[in-house]
């Protein structure tokens, strides 16, 4: 905070459309948990405007911004330095504004890691681990589950080729970070056996669907896990409550991909598990009302 005044500190969440955006309230109830001086907001930017809105952040003294979609991909490109998350990921969901440079990281990854080893209690290393997609949102989980040491991870997408090159990539950032990870990509059709842990990435829960994926692939031992979340179960949560498996849904990583960067912006880790409830209380009596 600037202590010459009694201004706070500017951060905003850039989308569109970011109307339904939840990361001012979690923000908020973060800076009020530290006592950080701090002002959250929501910016729609253009679809074709998004460097001149950040640009005109920033000139108004903006500290840093969330990125939500669809711009993660040019947010990468706008940042002058990335970190080796971001890189990986080729996606920046936070950026952070110096005087010389603007940084971007990709919290996104790191958030559902945190959100199953700690928040859901599940270990990755040694395990067998089922992604589901090959798009953006998997590829930025790719790094951060590789850090854990998992012993299996099994990309699997509808579209194989993109499997294929995500498998390529996620092999290099295995034998960068020297894991011996066994990566391998498939059709859904293809997957290989019974996985610890599978993590739906694909976008297939907003059409209320779910991948065909073969019998055998998850049981009671298993963590199902979809990056979506809303007040009901998603489809992939239903298909895999009817199999056995534990379910969990994506509010936990929302809500540690906005500690993840809370913590790089003011260099203070907020406590998340009271944050959670709330937002959880909060879908439940909103559907409730409909
Ligand atoms: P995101 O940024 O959310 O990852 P994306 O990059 O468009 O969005 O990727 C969407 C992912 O969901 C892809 O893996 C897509 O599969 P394809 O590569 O074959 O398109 C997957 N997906 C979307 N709808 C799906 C469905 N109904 N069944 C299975 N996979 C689906």
């Amino acid at each position: 905070m600037n202590s010459a005044t009694t201004e706070k500190d500017r951060y905003v969440v850039i989308g569109n459309p970011v109307t339904h955006s939840k990361s001012p309230a979690i923000h908020a109830a973060f800076a009020a948990q530290t006592g950080q001086q701090m002002d959250y907001q929501r910016l729609l930017a253009p679809l074709d405007g998004f460097a001149a809105s950040v640009r005109a952040f920033r000139a108004q003294g903006g500290l840093g911004a969330n990125v939500t979609v669809p711009f993660k991909l040019e947010a990468c490109a706008l940042a002058t330095r990335l970190t080796p998350r971001a890189a990986a990921a080729g996606a920046v969901n936070t950026l952070q504004f110096s005087d010389t440079q603007i940084l971007g990281d990709n919290t996104d990854g790191i958030g559902l890691v945190t959100d199953i080893v700690q928040n859901a209690g599940v270990a990755l290393r040694g395990k067998r681990i089922l992604l589901l997609g090959a798009g953006g949102a998997a590829r930025g989980a790719v790094l951060p589950m590789l850090e854990q040491q998992p012993a299996m991870l099994v990309i699997a997408n509808r579209t194989v080729s993109k499997a294929q090159e995500l498998q390529q990539l996620a092999s290099a950032d295995a034998a960068a970070q020297a894991v011996r990870t066994v990566v391998t990509a498939c059709r859904f059709e293809e997957i290989p056996g019974h996985f610890d842990v599978i993590i739906n990435a694909t976008s297939a829960s907003l059409q209320d669907a779910v991948p065909m994926l073969p019998a055998g692939v998850m049981d009671g031992r298993t963590l199902a896990y979809d990056m979506m979340y809303g007040a009901q179960p998603t489809a992939f949560l239903r298909f895999a409550a009817q199999h056995g498996a534990q379910c969990r849904d994506g509010l936990g990583m929302l809500v540690e991909q906005a500690a993840e960067a809370f913590a790089l912006w003011r260099g203070v880790r907020p406590d998340t598990a009271g944050v959670l409830q709330q937002l959880r209380a909060g879908l439940q009596s909103a559907a409730e009302q409909r």
